[in-house]
């Protein structure tokens, strides 16, 4: 029974992904990387969103994530590149535009926390791509926010060690120490969820 809901899901999201979004419907069969995101680093994420004056980022829209914009409280913004990815961005706030140019789109300090899952190795795989993407990430995180880097570095994914773009190290990853969450980064295959801040943030 389950299966066939499940195959209905995923042939409605093929066939109108509007229709499946006006009904509220979530992407079926969830990879255990992206349980873990959306169970364990939102719960966790919780305590930065769970109010309205609190600015959050997901970069990068699609079909499996379009309903985390009415997940938290705070205001949420996203942005894609591609222009048939905005059904699945946020309503008020989403953006057409590349997370290689962050600057241009959004304030300094601007974001309490960013979320950047399945970008890089999906579109940002070249290094000096990782280098722009890294200063706007640091410039637009606020002093104490927390950005969520999930990434895939498998050679098939980028062809470079994340530790060896310059900018990756404008951040700096730390241990949530939340929710069971008591390690700076965790892994699923190829695919890696990082916990990083500012490297020049107060103490
Ligand atoms: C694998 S999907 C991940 C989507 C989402 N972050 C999630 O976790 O469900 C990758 C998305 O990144 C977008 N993307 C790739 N390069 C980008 C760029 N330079 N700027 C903004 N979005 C980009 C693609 O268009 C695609 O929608």
């Amino acid at each position: 029974m389950q299966t066939l809901k499940n195959k209905f899901k995923t042939l409605l999201f093929k066939l109108s992904p509007r229709l499946a979004i006006s009904w509220g419907i979530e992407f079926p069969r969830k990879s255990a990387n992206r349980q873990f995101l959306e169970n364990a680093i939102f719960k966790y994420l919780d305590t930065w969103l769970n109010t309205a004056s609190a600015q959050c980022l997901f970069i990068g829209t699609d079909k499996r994530s379009w309903h985390y914009r009415s997940r938290f409280q705070a205001k949420f913004f996203t942005i894609d590149n591609d222009p048939g990815k905005a059904i699945y961005g946020d309503l008020r706030n989403h953006t057409i535009g590349s997370a290689t140019e962050l600057t241009l789109q959004y304030e300094r300090d601007q974001f309490d926390v960013i979320i950047a899952n399945g970008l890089i190795g999906f579109g940002v795989n070249e290094r000096d791509q990782c280098e722009a993407l890294f200063a706007g990430l640091e410039a637009i995180l606020k002093p104490n926010g927390v950005l969520v880097l999930g990434h895939n570095n498998g050679p098939s994914h980028i062809d470079f060690k994340l530790e060896e773009v310059k900018n990756y190290h404008l951040l700096e990853e730390f241990v949530p120490y939340a929710n069971e969450l008591d390690q700076p980064r965790y892994v699923f295959g190829d695919h890696i969820f990082v916990f990083l801040r500012r490297a020049d943030r107060p103490q």
